[in-house]
């Protein structure tokens, strides 16, 4: 009796509902490019570029920190920067709108956002009507100047969300709060949770990838995992990585069901980093509608006192289809390998027969049974779909 009661309490949380993010969303955040020298020239700037990305899937248009004033109105409502935005949100949510895209805002669950801006703390329900009124379709809420223990943070999300519920305004919720102890509750408070610290460098992003090693159970339609943004290879921006890492980290971002949403400087971009964020076949993976996470099927953490050389990551994909990423985690090329034990974990028999194809190559290279081998480059990662031939 105890026990039925305890599992029926457990099973009646409450959730955001609203119908949005049923595949990890794309698009394009402003940290990374522009931190807090956001304006609208940038932004609209930025607009004219992504705008060409639309048909990849692309479809945010996220503004990060520093967009408001730290003193609100009088009567609480949230000021915009009316340097860096002279004609307000209303006018930049149009612009975006008519673009075919999507608007993204961001605030904090603290009184003050990150880079001391003013947060939503008691200002709920005032700040996400403020967002419905400008035609908001996505809010980031960081977890700066405000507490760390867990189930404070949970009510304070638990605010913006019933507030967000309430504008009647479908918005996707995207939490901030850096921890992997979010991925338990978060379908129940937001849309996506923040599981590591910002990835900005490439022992963050290995980080977060080692974080991200447990959640798959968490991920479903309209929940996902977020570990960070995507990061290109340019070294104006505040986050980068090589021309190698960052392919293999879009590689593990479409293995691991993460939001692909671009942390990188749009204009002058490099063909290397326009050839990544555009490869159809791994965006489809990425995009799969069986939204299952990928899990490490070979190799252990990436960082830590005793790293793997490599790791390989399966994903089951639709249409009889499993995803499998070498990474090499090492300064050096190795062949990595998929051994029969590797095969099993990734849910394919010893007998099975599957056709390979190499997604950056766009090239079917063969047929494989309960084994395969890649040469990987220093830092990088190779991704193939394997299709069911015959068991
Ligand atoms: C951090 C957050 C970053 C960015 C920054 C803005 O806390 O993780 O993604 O939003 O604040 O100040």
């Amino acid at each position: 009796m105890f026990w039925l009661l305890l599992v029926a309490t457990i099973g009646a949380v409450a959730a955001l509902d609203n119908g949005v993010a049923l595949l990890p969303y794309m698009g394009y955040n402003t940290w990374y490019d522009y931190g807090c020298n956001i304006s609208e020239a940038g932004v609209l700037k930025v607009l004219g570029i992504i705008a060409q990305l639309r048909g990849y899937g692309y479809e945010y248009l996220n503004l990060d920190d520093c967009w408001a004033l730290k003193e609100r109105y009088s009567n609480g409502t949230v000021r915009v920067d009316p340097v860096a935005f002279p004609r307000g949100m209303k006018y930049l949510a149009d612009k975006i709108h008519q673009a075919g895209f999507k608007f993204g805002i961001y605030t904090c669950r603290g009184n003050l956002t990150c880079a001391g801006r003013a947060g939503s703390l008691g200002y709920e329900a005032q700040d996400a009507q403020t967002y419905a009124e400008w035609g908001v379709d996505f809010v980031k809420e960081d977890s700066c100047y405000a507490s760390s223990n867990q189930s404070v943070a949970f009510s304070q999300y638990a605010r913006m969300r019933d507030a967000l519920n309430q504008t009647g305004r479908p918005m996707v919720f995207n939490l901030c709060g850096w921890n992997p102890w979010y991925a338990p509750v978060g379908a129940s408070l937001g849309n996506s949770w923040r599981i590591g610290d910002d990835g900005g460098n490439w022992d963050k992003v290995r980080e977060n990838i080692d974080n991200m090693a447990s959640l798959h159970w968490w991920t479903n339609p309209g929940a996902f995992n977020d570990p960070d943004y995507v990061l290109g290879s340019d070294p104006r921006t505040y986050g980068f990585l090589t021309p190698t890492q960052s392919r293999a980290q879009f590689s593990l971002w479409s293995v691991l069901a993460a939001p692909l949403i671009l942390g990188m400087k749009l204009s002058n971009l490099s063909s290397w980093d326009l050839e990544t964020i555009t490869n159809r076949e791994v965006i489809a993976i990425n995009q799969d509608s069986l939204v299952t996470q990928g899990q490490r099927v070979a190799g252990g953490s990436l960082m830590g006192s005793s790293p793997s050389s490599f790791n390989v990551w399966s994903r089951v994909l639709q249409n009889r289809a499993v995803a499998l990423c070498f990474f090499n985690n090492a300064p050096i090329a190795q062949n990595i390998s998929c051994d029969s034990t590797c095969f099993a974990a990734s849910g394919l028999a010893p007998t099975t027969v599957v056709a390979v194809r190499d997604v950056w190559l766009h090239k079917d290279i063969g047929f494989a049974q309960g084994f395969l081998v890649s040469e990987v480059p220093a830092f990088s990662a190779s991704l193939f779909r394997l299709t069911i031939q015959y068991m």
